[in-house]
């Protein structure tokens, strides 16, 4: 797929931003390459887990293009920041985990696609930014919506307002990240959380996700009202059977 590469092993896809020239900036085209990968790949049964991560030991994503966003106008912006916010809800909606490999530079876009991953794991020369004021535009990927979220108000507004950057040691200290690793560790790493992930019921993770996306802007008695409805739904399937039995029968589940 040119400018995205993917391997699968052990029901882990690996997808790889494949534009070094750029730092693994994104156009329309890579944009839309991903999307279809992930499209793709969702559907596809022998993967359970999807990691995205960048080519080369500098960046993982270095944001949208700024030389094509120079040749834009408010329509074309329009359809460009559509475009997107289509691909992070995208890996946000995923019933399959997605798993961030941030193998250096994650900005803007690139740490708006980041955001929207389930699971961020961060080599130790990752850094995160939002510098898009010093561009003259603002995050438009999600990043005014999801950084809050993960971060908390202050230190998004601080990125958000100042561009700073944020190094892969406070990434981690502000739960920015999950974990910090070396660079040549970073996939062993995400590869060892995807196994872990792997061994549980896939409509069990899929049907999680679903609460924990669903309980964004929802009171907690109608998100506690959802959680019950998928937690007893999960009941008329094998997968429950499955699992249930299995500890009691005090063997391995068998779950695919
Ligand atoms: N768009 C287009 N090209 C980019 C790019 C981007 N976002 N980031 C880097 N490149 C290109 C550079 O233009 C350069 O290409 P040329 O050799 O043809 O000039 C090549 O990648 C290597 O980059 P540098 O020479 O700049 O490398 P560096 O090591 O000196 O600096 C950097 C690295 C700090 C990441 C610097 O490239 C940089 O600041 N890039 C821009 C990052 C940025 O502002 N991203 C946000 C974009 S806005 C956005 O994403 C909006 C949104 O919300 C959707």
């Amino acid at each position: 797929m040119g400018n995205i590469l993917k391997h699968i092993n052990d029901k882990t896809a690996t997808l790889t931003i494949n534009r070094p020239e750029a730092l693994n900036a994104f156009n329309e085209e890579v944009i839309e390459k991903l999307e279809f990968v992930i499209e793709e790949t969702i559907k596809d049964d022998n993967v359970g887990v999807i990691i995205i991560t960048g080519a080369g030991e500098k960046s993982f994503i270095a944001g949208a293009d700024i030389k094509a966003m120079q040749k834009m106008d408010q329509a074309s912006a329009l359809e460009f920041g559509k475009k997107g916010q289509l691909l992070t809800k995208m890996i946000e909606n995923s019933p399959k985990p997605v798993i961030a490999a941030v193998n250096g530079f994650a900005l803007g876009g690139g740490c708006e696609i980041s955001l929207a991953c389930h699971i961020r794991i961060a080599s130790e020369n990752a850094v995160f930014s939002q510098p898009e004021v010093s561009l003259g535009i603002l995050p438009g990927w999600g990043g005014t919506q999801r950084l809050p979220r993960i971060v908390g108000y202050g230190l998004a507004n601080e990125m958000i307002v100042s561009g700073k950057m944020v190094d892969a040691k406070e990434a981690l200290r502000t739960g920015l990240v999950n974990h910090v690793v070396a660079l040549t560790d970073l996939l062993d790493k995400c590869e060892e959380v995807a196994s872990q992930i792997l061994k549980n019921g896939p409509n069990a993770i899929a049907q999680s996700l679903k609460c924990i996306n669903g309980s964004i802007g929802l009171d907690l008695e109608s998100g506690l009202k959802m959680e019950v409805t998928r937690f007893s739904e999960l009941f008329s399937t094998d997968e429950t059977k499955e699992g249930l039995s299995a500890f009691v029968e005090k063997r391995k589940p068998n779950f695919r």
